[in-house]
């Protein structure tokens, strides 16, 4: 075998190598990005928005009541039977579990898809059973509808098996929607989530958006 065959079969080795390694990196990339550690779609935005509510002590809010501080917002109802309390009960935990300083720049925050219902006096009832800083906003169904559209919630009304017109059930989306600071989305978390993985969670977007 001459001179130049050897180099040029050493060559055409070396190519082959780098096209092999660019291909398993990029391999490697694409699977992360696809398992969920790539963008996510905090980076998309159009969640969110301004509202115009009544917490449980009857007292009209806005968004803007709570500038400043990080929002956990969850859209669910009190007759709710096993989704919504499972929810906030892991909120609750999640609070309790965290550094103080931490919990305090969190405002949880429970908005009714079920305003027929949830009166201001039944949520004034409801939410000190979770949290003793868990705000409860009701509405109007206009005013409801309109932050269900914000927050591209889903919600529909199932009338109950037995005919009783006010044992009804609620179907409704259930994420946790993290807000920051100034009520801009940050992310969401999805129904399931343990307490550890939501502290976990919320510690690296606090890190991340905070100050
Ligand atoms: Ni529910």
């Amino acid at each position: 075998m001459s001179r130049t065959s050897r180099l040029i079969i050493i060559a055409v080795v070396l190519v082959l190598a780098v096209a092999l390694c660019a291909l398993i990196l990029n391999w490697q990339l694409g699977g992360r990005i696809a398992s969920g550690n790539g963008p996510s779609i905090a980076t998309t935005g159009g969640i969110g928005g301004d509202f115009s509510l009544t917490d449980q002590n009857g007292k009209p809010v806005t968004q803007k009541d709570y500038a400043g501080s990080f929002e956990l917002i969850y859209f669910g109802y009190t007759f709710c039977p096993d989704v919504c309390p499972t929810e906030l009960l892991t909120i609750a935990q999640t609070l309790d579990s965290l550094p103080k300083a931490t919990a305090d720049s969190i405002q949880p925050v429970f908005i009714t898809i079920d305003p027929e219902r949830d009166t201001q006096k039944v949520m004034a009832d409801y939410v000190p059973l979770f949290y003793p800083r868990l705000v409860g906003l009701t509405g109007t169904t206009d005013q409801i509808a309109a932050v269900a559209r914000e927050f591209r919630v889903y919600y529909n009304k199932v009338p109950a098996k037995d005919g009783d017109a006010s044992a009804y059930l609620m179907d409704h989306s259930s994420f946790i929607y993290v807000m920051g600071k100034q009520g801009e989305f940050l992310d969401v978390i999805p129904y399931g989530t343990t307490k550890e993985d939501m502290a976990v969670k919320i510690e690296q977007l606090i890190q991340k958006y905070g100050a």
